[in-house]
């Protein structure tokens, strides 16, 4: 029986091009920003892999249950890529710019016990820290906080008590040019290899850094790690924002070559 050959045409293939660039995708919104269910990452089941003859045992750590419980604003798709992102490269030094109560620095914390490194040392830097004594206690003596605003004083500070960071994240002021200096005075501040993960980069002003950086610092661009945004409303002072969808959320990650 002679089988039938099924040709594409340039045209045809140009046309199914065409059709996918022009799917919005970025309209989907996102259906869930946290599980409907209260606990679910804490009854995660064991998974069990049959490799050839062995059999490998693996359950994903319970500390991830915090990824659930902490108080970030984060959305759910971003908790879940820091707090792997972080079991993923174990850190031993990690800056936090902007941490309000703590959420983001708790699922930090949470992967770095899954990972039961003892040598962790975290810093935050706030001016005005709004952390419970439940997150204070979870965070323990591994973290300690500069109350300030972001600046070269408390970059100092910051790096006396850890030296260069394996990981520094972004999340202070998010206008153009205060998220510009908070990637600027971070970079030397990295070691080698090191990331720059910033927060809100769907966020018009901080995007708009980033691009900066990119064009003009020797960094390598790792892209846009984790696009969950949400679309809110903005007052500005002359009105409403008439222009592009105000979007925050949104991970970006920059590396300093080796
Ligand atoms: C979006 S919140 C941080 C949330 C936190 N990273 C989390 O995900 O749980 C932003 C924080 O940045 C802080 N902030 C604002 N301006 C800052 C500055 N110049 N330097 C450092 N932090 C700043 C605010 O006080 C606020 O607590």
């Amino acid at each position: 029986m002679s089988q039938q050959s099924i040709t594409i045409s340039d045209e045809q293939l140009k046309q199914a091009a065409i059709k996918v660039i022009n799917q919005e995708y970025t309209s989907v919104q996102p259906t869930a920003e946290l599980p409907k269910q209260t606990n679910f990452l804490r009854d995660i089941p064991q998974t069990i892999h049959r490799i050839g003859n062995d059999i490998v045992n693996w359950s994903i750590p319970t500390e991830i249950s915090i990824v659930e419980q902490s108080p970030s604003l984060m959305p759910l798709a971003q908790r879940l890529f820091l707090w792997s992102f972080i079991y993923g490269i174990a850190p031993r030094r990690y800056l936090e710019i902007g941490t309000d109560t703590g959420g983001s620095a708790m699922i930090v914390m949470s992967a770095i016990r899954a990972l039961g490194l003892d040598d962790f040392q975290g810093v935050c830097i706030d001016p005005e820290f709004r952390l419970n004594q439940a997150t204070r206690d979870y965070l323990g003596e591994s973290f300690t906080f500069i109350q300030s605003k972001n600046s070269p004083e408390a970059m100092i500070e910051a790096a006396k008590i850890s030296g260069l960071f394996d990981v520094i994240l972004i999340d202070g002021d998010h206008t153009y040019d205060h998220a510009l200096i908070d990637i600027l005075m971070a970079i030397p501040y990295v070691c080698r290899g090191g990331y720059l993960l910033i927060d809100d980069a769907a966020h018009t002003q901080v995007r708009d850094a980033i691009s900066y950086v990119i064009e003009n610092c020797q960094l390598i661009d790792c892209g846009f790690v984790c696009r969950h945004s949400v679309s809110s409303e903005v007052e500005i002072p002359s009105g409403r924002w008439q222009g592009e969808e105000y979007r925050v959320g949104g991970l970006y990650l920059l590396r300093k070559p080796l």
